[in-house]
């Protein structure tokens, strides 16, 4: 007669706290009957040093990790997601993002990998822009426009870590940072979070939050660099993707939206079916690096994209409250940085799918608006949901 074993898992529920962060109690949890569990996973939330910045500052690796093994890293230098760790359709884990191992490929970067983008994401042209009347002249550090934010924008600063739980159903990672009146040339001291979730359904929600005390513009989006064969394993030309978007800005050679909203049909930007991102990719100069206009309009919770490889079997949705998303294909990686694990870099070996509000929306009257007044609160979701077929 075949014994029949029955294990009692109690999940183990980690919470870690630092100094100054609000300790949550997480909901109790029931004792769960597994059959034949091989592994006991838990969700947890981890802090460990990440090293020094050039100016002597400590900051911190964190590590959410979910009941399925998905595993994402975080620093508080720039807010950067640093690894994502995600099953294939046999249960092999892979790092699916671009970065570097230590913290000091962070500090030297300027390609912005897993970086949290602010005041301003995307391109402002002639990193000017008039609101109330007055013109706010912002660093100009692409050519003569002001590009994510400035010299030194949102992913160069060191936020401050303000929560870190884990629960039954999530981890969780919120940070903080004042942006102060005139950085970078931005009008109003402005309060800011972001803040990473990994849920037990293999989602990685970003939320931000942010607050002034005078009347200016923000636009925050996470600068992913995904391959969804593994980081540095090859291009990214085979993935199969889908935009709900049937319109564009199309933009002028400073990458700046000329104010047009385009449609995509018949055209190489049409992802409105499955398309593998290489297809057409010839025929768009050095390949995609254009806000597409999302058909939900922005607003509730609406998915933008999906992302499917069919090697691994690997599919990324992106759910966004956001009206655009930049589809970028890594155009200007060219061989010259090696990355994590020693993986080099080249053209296309990554595709970034950064939710936002449209490139140069501050001087573009047709464009959703970006403006934040005193009194109001900016909140802004992307989720990113991972399966395999
Ligand atoms: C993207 C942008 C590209 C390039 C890249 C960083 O968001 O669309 O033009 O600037 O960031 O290298």
């Amino acid at each position: 007669m075949k014994t029949r074993f029955l294990v009692n898992i109690v999940l183990v529920v980690t919470v870690v706290c630092m100094p100054g962060c609000k300790k949550k109690t997480p909901a109790p949890t029931e004792p769960q009957a597994k059959p034949e569990a091989k592994e006991a996973r838990v969700m947890s939330a981890n802090e460990e040093s990440f090293g020094k910045t050039s100016e002597g500052r400590e900051v911190n690796l964190y590590t959410l990790t979910n009941t399925n093994g998905l595993r994402a890293k975080i620093t508080n230098y720039g807010a950067i997601l640093v690894s994502l760790e995600v099953p294939d359709r046999d249960g092999n884990l892979a790092d699916i993002t671009l970065g570097f191992d230590a913290l000091d490929g962070y500090l030297k970067m300027d390609t912005y990998f897993g970086a949290t983008v602010g005041r301003y994401a995307n391109r402002i042209g002639k990193a000017k822009f008039v609101l109330d009347g007055v013109e706010y002249e912002l660093a100009a550090n692409n050519g003569e426009n002001h590009l994510h934010g400035g010299i030194k924008g949102f992913d160069k600063v060191v936020w401050k870590p303000e929560d870190l739980w884990a629960n039954d159903n999530e981890a969780l990672l919120k940070m903080s940072y004042i942006s102060e009146d005139d950085e970078e040339g931005y009008p109003g001291n402005l309060a800011c979070t972001v803040t990473y979730t990994l849920t037990k359904d293999d989602e990685l929600k970003i939320n931000y939050e942010a607050q002034t005390d005078k009347t200016t513009v923000v636009n925050l989006t996470n600068h992913s660099y995904f391959n969804l064969a593994g980081q540095g394993t090859g291009d990214i030309l085979g993935h199969e993707l889908t935009l709900n978007a049937d319109k564009y800005t199309p933009v002028d050679e400073g990458l700046i939206p000329t104010g047009e909203i385009r449609s995509v049909k018949d055209s190489p930007m049409d992802f409105t079916l499955p398309m593998s991102i290489g297809s057409r990719i010839k025929q768009v100069g050095d390949g995609y690096d254009h806000n597409y206009v999302l058909n939900s309009g922005g607003g509730a919770l609406a998915l933008a994209a999906r992302a499917y490889e069919p090697t691994s079997g690997r599919i990324m949705e992106i759910y966004t409250t956001e009206p655009g998303v930049q589809l970028y294909t890594g155009n200007f990686l060219d061989g010259s940085l090696t990355g994590k694990a020693g993986k080099v870099y080249k053209k296309h070996y990554a595709f970034c799918l950064e939710t936002q509000h449209f490139p140069d929306s501050p001087n573009k009257p047709n464009f959703p608006s970006v403006v934040l007044h005193p009194g109001q609160k900016y909140t802004t979701e992307t989720v990113h949901k991972f399966s395999t077929r």
